[in-house]
């Protein structure tokens, strides 16, 4: 299995260009389940979990097609992807598809609201929490569908196709706003979605939608009205800009210090983590097509976050800046609300030195001097880069194992940072 080695201690300076998000690209992947023309989706970021979805859509009917290859690239990796499912052959979600990636489970809305029937596995938990479904079923539900769930599978039927309705989520949710939205571009009539997840990628699938014929009212919005379409048509929609990448490298400067700018992203899309980093003491300028971080040196101020759901503290980035404050110049204080489990971490960057303690949702984080490199793995996607970015700085070598987990959400990783003189190489045996 591969393994990441970072020697710490080299301050970061030059240029790192932001991929289009993960979490933009996997709805927008399932949103082609809702037409039976191409979906050309540019700025598509080559990871993982894009490679597994384009499999899993497949396995429904949809026939990918990739554009824009770089030199040595095989045929599933490029920039632009091209899906197509005109024909929806088989609107079952297997388990040993489904339980590889949660996201995948967001297949009931479009399968649903197009082919009037849909059996998906129930995703089940994960690392970082229970991570139930009833808002899934709550709206599909609202829309007219009969759910029963049976042998782990939830198994969904709207004979007559879905209908609109209103759906008051009592919980922000990005995953179930993804599912009712795309069902409800479907259904008959009009469909309001209240306390809808404000999330940038929920506005950029929105508007991807709308680019295939959905009428949206209030992307961007805590309210959603939609009236619903007998069918949807192909288009082309670029991927929106990482904001978790944008943020990890951003830390990665603090850290280190130095200065780098990240391009093709924006700060508006992170104010809330922005104004963070600003109070941490490190400098960040929104610049042409982009954002520059700096840091020279000054002490890192203790910091106290709460995750919230957008526009608040990203949960993906709470494990990132748990890395950063672990050198701060005193105590700071960081709450997880979204996921009960979100602390793998914690233990792991105590093995590079750092003084963390757990109380209940709460992590104190004590600043140390220095940390020193260790054998690590982490659990998840964001705790592995957490390791990363704490390894960047701790003296002597840090290993870090269980790669997968970066390769899942971080295109180019080792690359990005070596380009700007981090000393960080994959071994692979
Ligand atoms: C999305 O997950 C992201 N995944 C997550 O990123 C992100 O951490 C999360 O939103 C929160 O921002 C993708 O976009 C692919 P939720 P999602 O439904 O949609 C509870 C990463 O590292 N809930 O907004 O699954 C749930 O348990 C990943 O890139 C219910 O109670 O998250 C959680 O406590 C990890 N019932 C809260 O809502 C439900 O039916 C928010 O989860 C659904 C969710």
């Amino acid at each position: 299995m591969d393994r990441i080695r970072i020697r710490g201690g080299n301050k970061l300076n030059g240029t790192i260009p932001i991929s289009g998000a993960k979490n933009a690209a996997l709805p927008l992947m399932i949103a082609s389940l809702l037409t039976d023309e191409m979906l050309r989706l540019k700025n598509m970021p080559q990871l993982a979990d894009v490679l597994l979805l384009q499999r899993i859509l497949r396995n429904h009917g949809t026939d990918t097609s990739v554009f824009g290859k770089r030199a040595g690239e095989n045929n599933e990796n490029g920039e632009t992807v091209g899906l197509m499912a005109a024909d929806i052959v088989d609107t079952v979600a297997p388990y040993n598809l489904v339980s590889k990636m949660r996201a995948s489970f967001w297949v009931l809305g479009p399968l649903l609201a197009r082919c009037g029937e849909a059996k998906v596995s129930l995703p089940g938990g994960c690392a970082i929490g229970t991570r139930p479904v009833d808002l899934f079923l709550m709206s599909m539900e609202i829309l007219g569908a009969e759910i029963d769930v049976d042998a782990g599978y939830v198994v969904a039927k709207a004979k007559n196709g879905l209908h609109g309705g209103r759906i008051v989520f009592p919980k922000v949710s990005v995953g179930a706003t993804h599912c009712a939205m795309m069902a409800a571009t479907l259904a008959k009539g009009e469909t309001v979605i209240e306390n809808a997840a404000r999330e940038p990628e929920v506005g950029d699938l929105a508007s991807c939608l709308v680019k295939m014929g959905a009428q949206i009212e209030g992307i961007g919005t805590s309210s959603l009205h939609i009236q619903g379409k007998d069918r949807l048509h192909g288009a082309e929609h670029t991927v929106l800009a990482d904001r978790i990448e944008t943020g990890t490298y951003a830390l990665a400067v603090a850290m280190t210090g130095g200065d780098v700018t990240l391009t093709g992203t924006s700060t508006q899309l992170l104010d809330a983590f922005i104004a963070k980093l600003i109070e941490a003491g490190v400098n960040v300028e929104a610049v042409d097509n982009g954002i520059q971080v700096s840091r020279n040196g000054t002490n890192l101020m203790p910091l106290s976050i709460e995750t919230q759901p957008y526009p608040g503290f990203p949960t993906d980035l709470q494990a990132q800046i748990m890395a950063l404050m672990t050198m701060a110049n005193g105590t700071s204080t960081i709450r997880e609300t979204i996921f009960e489990n979100r602390f793998m971490h914690v233990q792991e960057l105590a093995r590079l030195g750092a003084d963390i303690s757990l109380q209940g949702d709460t992590a104190l984080v004590h600043g140390v001097k220095k940390l020193h490199g260790a054998e690590v793995m982490a659990t998840d996607l964001r705790a592995s880069v957490s390791l990363v970015i704490a390894g960047l700085v701790a003296r002597g070598e840090t290993i870090l194992h269980r790669v997968y987990h970066l390769d899942r959400g971080f295109e180019s990783l080792e690359a990005k940072l070596s380009a700007c003189g981090a000393d960080i190489e994959r071994i692979s045996d």
